[in-house]
C-alpha cells in the first residue's frame, strides 16, 4: 500500500538553504531564511531565554504530562501583551491553550473554524504558503483576493470586494502584523474600517499574529487584533513566540478563541482540547515554560524587551538604507522602508532571481522574497549593486 504513495514536491525553501549552504562563494547572501539574524549573520538564543532555561533546570521538579491544554501560565500570562493590559479577558469572553508553535495555532484555529460550520476562509494572497496547505488538509475552501497592489500599499479595495462578496458559512484569515511575505501591513485607519466591516457583515475572523514585536512594537502590532475584537462578537486568534522569542525549533505558540458569551467559552474550548488530543495530545512543555518565566518576572521582560527592540532596530535600519537607495535598477527600492518585519517581495522575474543566485551568490524565495535579515552593513551594497544589474 505505501508504495502507492506519490512523491511530493520538496521544500522549496529547504531547497534554497541546502544550495545555498552548498555555494563556495564567500560573499554569498542568504535572504531565503525564515529566522531573524544578527549584523554578523547569528540566530543566538536570547539572553532572556538562557536566564529562564537556566531557571526552569534549576526548579522544575517533573515532567509529569500536562494536560492537551499545555502551560496555562504561559497562556494567561501572554493575554495582556497580546489583547491588552486593561482588560486581557474580554471580561472573560477570551481564553485559549497553547499548541505546537504559530503553526499548530493556525491549525487548531483553522479546524475549530471548520467544526463551527466554516468550509471557506478568504484570504489575501500572497500568504504564508502553509496557511493554504493547511485550508487544503482540513478540506476548508481557500477564496484568495489580492494583498497588495503594484504601488506597494494593501489592496483595500480588493479586501472590500471580497468581504462584500463573502457568505454565511465563510471566515476570514488577515495577519496581524509584519505581513508574510509582502511586510505591507494595514494602517490603523485600515483597522479601523475593516473592523467595521467584518463586524457589519458577520465574518468570522481568523487573526494571526506570528510577529508581535518585530514591526512597531509589542504595542503598536497589536493595534489591528485589539481593533478587531472590540467591534465583533466572536474570533479566533493564533500566536507564536517563536519570532518574537527566538524559540522557533522550541514551537511554542497558543491558540486564543473570543466568543459572545462567557458561559460558551468553556465548551468551545473543549473543542479544542479534543482536536489537540487526537492530533499531539499535548504541546512540548519546554520553550512555553521558559517563555512563562519571563513574562512573570519583571527584570526578565525587560531583559527580553531590550533584545526585542535590538532586533527591531536592526531590521529598520537595514530597511532605511534599502530605502535611502532609491532604485536599483527598475526596482523602487523606496516602499521597503515603509514596510514592517522580516520580509518583502521584490517584484523580479523567476529568470532574474535565478540570474542573482547563478551569477551573484544571492539566494531568494522563487516568489522574490527577501528575508531583510539577511542583509547586513557590510553586504548591502554588493546586494544593492547586484540587484540593480540584473534589474537594469
Ligand atoms: C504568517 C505566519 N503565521 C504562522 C507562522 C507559524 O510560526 P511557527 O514557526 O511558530 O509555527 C509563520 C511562520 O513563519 C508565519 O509566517
Amino acid at each position: 500500500m505505501l508504495n502507492t504513495l506519490p512523491q511530493q514536491p520538496a521544500d522549496a525553501l529547504l531547497a534554497l538553504i541546502k544550495l545555498h549552504n552548498e555555494d563556495p562563494r564567500a560573499d554569498k547572501i542568504d535572504l531565503g531564511v525564515g529566522v531573524y539574524r544578527t549584523g554578523d549573520g547569528a540566530t543566538p538564543v536570547f539572553a532572556a531565554i538562557k536566564a529562564a532555561e537556566k531557571r526552569l533546570l534549576e526548579t522544575q521538579d517533573s515532567k509529569a504530562y500536562l494536560g492537551p491544554e499545555g502551560d496555562m501560565g504561559f497562556v494567561r500570562a501572554l493575554m495582556p501583551w497580546v489583547f491588552g493590559k486593561a482588560n486581557p479577558t474580554m471580561d472573560g469572553r477570551i481564553d485559549g491553550m497553547q499548541t505546537p508553535g504559530g503553526t499548530g495555532g493556525v491549525r487548531l484555529a483553522v479546524a475549530l473554524a471548520k467544526r463551527a460550520g466554516v468550509n471557506r476562509v478568504l484570504m489575501g494572497l500572497p500568504s504564508w504558503p502553509n496557511h493554504a496547505q493547511i485550508y487544503a488538509d482540513l478540506g476548508v475552501e481557500l477564496k484568495g483576493f489580492n494583498h497588495a497592489g503594484k504601488d506597494g500599499k494593501v489592496d483595500m479595495d480588493a479586501l472590500r470586494a471580497a468581504i462584500a462578496e463573502a457568505q454565511a458559512g465563510d471566515a476570514i484569515l488577515l495577519h496581524g502584523c509584519c505581513h508574510n511575505p509582502t511586510g505591507i501591513d494595514y494602517s490603523h485607519a485600515d483597522w479601523d474600517e475593516i473592523a467595521g466591516l467584518l463586524a457589519a457583515k458577520g465574518l468570522l475572523p481568523i487573526l494571526d499574529l506570528a510577529y508581535q514585536g518585530l514591526g512597531q512594537g509589542m504595542e503598536e502590532d497589536a493595534y489591528g487584533v485589539r481593533r478587531v475584537l472590540a467591534a465583533v462578537p466572536e474570533a479566533l486568534i493564533a500566536y507564536s513566540c517563536d519570532k518574537n522569542f527566538g524559540m522557533y525549533r522550541d514551537r511554542v505558540g497558543a491558540v486564543y478563541v473570543m466568543v459572545s458569551d462567557p458561559a460558551q467559552l468553556g465548551a468551545v474550548l473543549s473543542n479544542g482540547y479534543a482536536l489537540a488530543r487526537a492530533a499531539w495530545s499535548m504541546p512540548p512543555d519546554h520553550g512555553a515554560a521558559a517563555v512563562r518565566l519571563i513574562l512573570e518576572d519583571e527584570g526578565l521582560v525587560k531583559l527580553w524587551q531590550g533584545e526585542l527592540d535590538d532586533m527591531r532596530a536592526r531590521m529598520n535600519q537595514v530597511r532605511a538604507r534599502l530605502a535611502g537607495a532609491g532604485h536599483a535598477g527598475s526596482i523602487d527600492l523606496a516602499p521597503l522602508g515603509a514596510q514592517n518585519g522580516l520580509f518583502s517581495v521584490l517584484p523580479l522575474s523567476g529568470e532574474q532571481i535565478l540570474k542573482l543566485r547563478n551569477d551573484h551568490g544571492i539566494y531568494m524565495a522563487g516568489s522574490g522574497r527577501i528575508n531583510v535579515a539577511g542583509l547586513t552593513m557590510d553586504n548591502i551594497g554588493k546586494f544593492i549593486a547586484d540587484l540593480g544589474a540584473v534589474a537594469a
